[in-house]
């Protein structure tokens, strides 16, 4: 065990150099407090607005007074922010650095370059009919076009939901049909870990459901042989070299919606979290900078995905509306071998590193030989995101990667609070292994109890935010009763972020993981209530329910309790075939990694299933089930008990 004690103090040859010192951190903090109009509007200065904002924030969490506005009388464009205002002395920047899936594959797309290929898509978006202010659903593998693709629908004025290239068909139709995507972008096929992703077949499936879709632009990326439908989809590589690379950024306010990204929930459909236009970037920009404390020209991998929150904020929009250059990986950390993340550290000189802690640890457990063979001396800082980082993985990765004297950023936040928000500030903020360590200027925490009594000094409790900040996610789409209801409804006037959290003597964080029934399975996040959805639509299955595990790798595992219809029998193959099922029916990641068949589930007399006792079989805890008397049916439970599945 690592005690809270355990200190790494800020490196000497970063004290001083860094953007934000610990006296700067502390002055933050301090003006914040004292001036928080002046505060925000000088944090809202590093963009390049049309029309600057003179409303700087406008924000209530009250039931009957309920609004999040953050400069909203500015008017700016996100695409001309993260493009445009670099010309002048960028042109020639490095924007995008791209390494394929194959060793050997990559490329350089420079701001100008980039200007030109939005301008290009934009223009290509427009004649397909897309207008200020549509929905424009996004599926692409981890390539540069997924960027241009973004900053394209940014330009126009368009809202980008980006569907991560790992959902099945039948999710990215739930998540078309929500927003009302008229317009989809595809590739042919992704390339992840040697293996193709059939992208357009699984566009083709989904539509089928979506007969509101008039087009579609697919990009030719493998090359594949793969069906166009007449009339309704055009090859991006067709029409790219004839539409102009003029195109004039939509001048939009700041309050106008960016892009929506689907995310878990406790309740069974995923919620279209939307962010907008000001506040979003203006927090994207500002952490990007402070957090890595980064200065253009630097090289800067974030391995996340595109298709979540960390590749929007940290992949795209925060390094270029910041002048810089940004790392787009296709591929897996395993794939050729366990070196690759290290070998694309040294091929493209990497400064700035951040990646999840389950790829942390599944690297870790090939053998420390994988990264030793690199040189890494490129490398000045470290980052971590996703899911709490066990201090066996952060001391792992600080001494085999970081060589003992690279600082390690552990960043806590969520799709929904648009950036981070509790983080070290590398030049300021001293370490524990484990800890996300302590709030940004602004973000206002509290830990509260069940009933909403707040906690005070060193305890433990649920993570609260009582004030807002620019990158809030501003509703759920389509429903923003839903989006009160969820996040302001716990505990009245303040933001519950369905996370536990300990608070120690120092002052601390430690995030000890979500509190609701959402699960975090190597760094995806899942509302165990999807996976139910999916088994019980098998037609053998009565009734499911779904908790997390730990797992060594993954953080957490699914674990599946299923109670069969009668008529249904319970066999190997049938296991199978229902794991299976939810990897088709939601995607691979979501499958269940242990699946026991539950003759009955404990229940109370109201009906309501007891997780917490399934939770404490699926951990093995099961001289800790507590009290089981109030279930209707008490030997439910040492049925459970004594068929309890192998958890790996
Ligand atoms: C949930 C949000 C943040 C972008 C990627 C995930 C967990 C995230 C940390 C961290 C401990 C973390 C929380 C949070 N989480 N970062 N550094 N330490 N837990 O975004 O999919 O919206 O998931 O991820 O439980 O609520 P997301």
């Amino acid at each position: 065990m690592v005690s809270d004690g355990q200190l790494f103090p800020v490196p000497e040859d970063w004290a001083g150099k860094a953007h934000i010192d610990a006296e700067g951190y502390e002055a933050a903090v301090a003006r914040v407090e004292s001036d928080p109009e002046g505060y925000w509007r000088d944090l809202a200065a590093r963009l390049d607005w049309i029309k600057v904002p003179t409303k700087i924030k406008d924000v209530s969490y009250a039931k009957d007074d309920f609004r999040i506005r953050w400069y909203e009388d500015g008017v700016l464009n996100v695409s001309a922010n993260c493009i445009d205002r670099h010309l002048p002395h960028r042109k020639d920047d490095v924007a995008l650095i791209f390494e394929g899936d194959e060793p050997g594959v990559s490329d350089k797309i420079t701001y100008g370059q980039l200007h030109d290929d939005v301008c290009r898509m934009a223009n290509v978006l427009k004649d397909l009919g897309a207008r200020k202010g549509d929905r424009i659903t996004i599926y692409l593998p981890m390539v540069p076009v997924a960027a241009v693709a973004m900053l394209a629908c940014a330009r126009i004025g368009a809202i980008h939901s980006v569907v991560f290239g790992g959902f099945s068909p039948d999710s990215i139709a739930g998540r078309i049909q929500d927003c009302d995507s008229r317009l989809v972008i595809t590739a042919d096929q992704g390339c992840r870990g040697g293996k193709k992703v059939p992208l357009k077949a699984n566009i083709d499936e989904a539509l089928k459901q979506c007969p509101q879709v008039e087009k579609v632009l697919m990009v030719r990326w493998t090359g594949a042989d793969v069906p166009v439908v007449e009339g309704r989809d055009v090859v991006w590589d067709d029409v790219r070299d004839a539409a102009s690379n003029v195109c004039e950024p939509e001048p939009m306010n700041a309050e106008d919606p960016l892009f929506i990204l689907y995310t878990s929930g406790s309740t069974g459909k995923p919620k279209g979290v939307l962010h907008t236009t000001g506040g979003y970037l203006a927090w994207a920009s500002w952490t990007f900078e402070s957090v890595f404390d980064y200065r253009p020209g630097e090289i800067f991998w974030c391995t996340a995905d595109v298709g979540w929150v960390t590749g929007h904020s940290y992949v795209v929009y925060g390094p270029l509306a910041n002048g810089g250059t940004s790392l787009i990986f296709e591929g897996v950390p395993n794939y050729p071998t366990p070196s690759r993340f290290w070998d694309v550290v040294d091929k493209h000189k990497v400064e700035i590193f951040y990646t999840a802690p389950t790829a942390l640890r599944a690297l870790m457990r090939e053998g420390d030989e994988h990264v030793l063979k690199n040189d890494l001396s490129s490398l000045r800082l470290l980052g971590s995101v996703g899911e709490p980082i066990n201090p066996e993985a952060w001391l792992w990765y600080h001494r085999v990667v970081g060589k003992d004297r690279l600082p390690i950023v552990d960043t806590w936040w969520q799709t929904e609070t648009g950036g981070i928000l509790v983080s070290p500030l590398p030049g300021a903020t001293a370490l524990k292994p484990g800890s996300a360590t302590k709030p940004l200027p602004g973000v206002k925490l509290q830990l509260v109890d069940a009933e909403g009594g707040v906690l005070e000094g060193a305890t433990e409790g649920n993570l609260v935010i009582t004030d807002s900040w620019p990158g809030q996610m501003r509703t759920v789409y389509g429903d923003h009763q839903r989006f009160f209801e969820t996040y302001f409804s716990t505990y009245p006037g303040k933001y519950f972020t369905g996370d536990g959290c300990r608070r120690d003597a120092d002052g601390y964080y430690w995030i000890t993981g979500r509190v609701d029934d959402v699960i975090n399975v190597s760094g995806h996040r899942l509302g165990t209530a999807e996976i139910e959805s999916a088994l019980v639509a098998h037609e053998a299955v009565a009734e499911a329910a779904v908790v997390g595990y730990p797992h060594d790798i993954k953080g957490q595992g699914v674990y599946a309790y299923v109670t069969l219809k009668a008529d249904a029998v319970a066999t190997e193959e049938l296991r199978k075939q229902l794991v299976l099922w939810v990897r088709h029916e939601i995607g691979p990641f979501a499958a269940p990694d242990v699946l026991q068949w539950a003759p009955g589930l404990p229940k109370t007399r109201s009906g309501k299933i007891m997780r917490r006792i399934l939770r404490k079989i699926a951990e093995n805890a099961v001289d800790a089930l507590g009290d089981t008397s109030t279930l209707a049916d008490p030997s439910v439970v040492d049925d459970l008990v004594r068929n309890r599945a192998g958890a790996k």
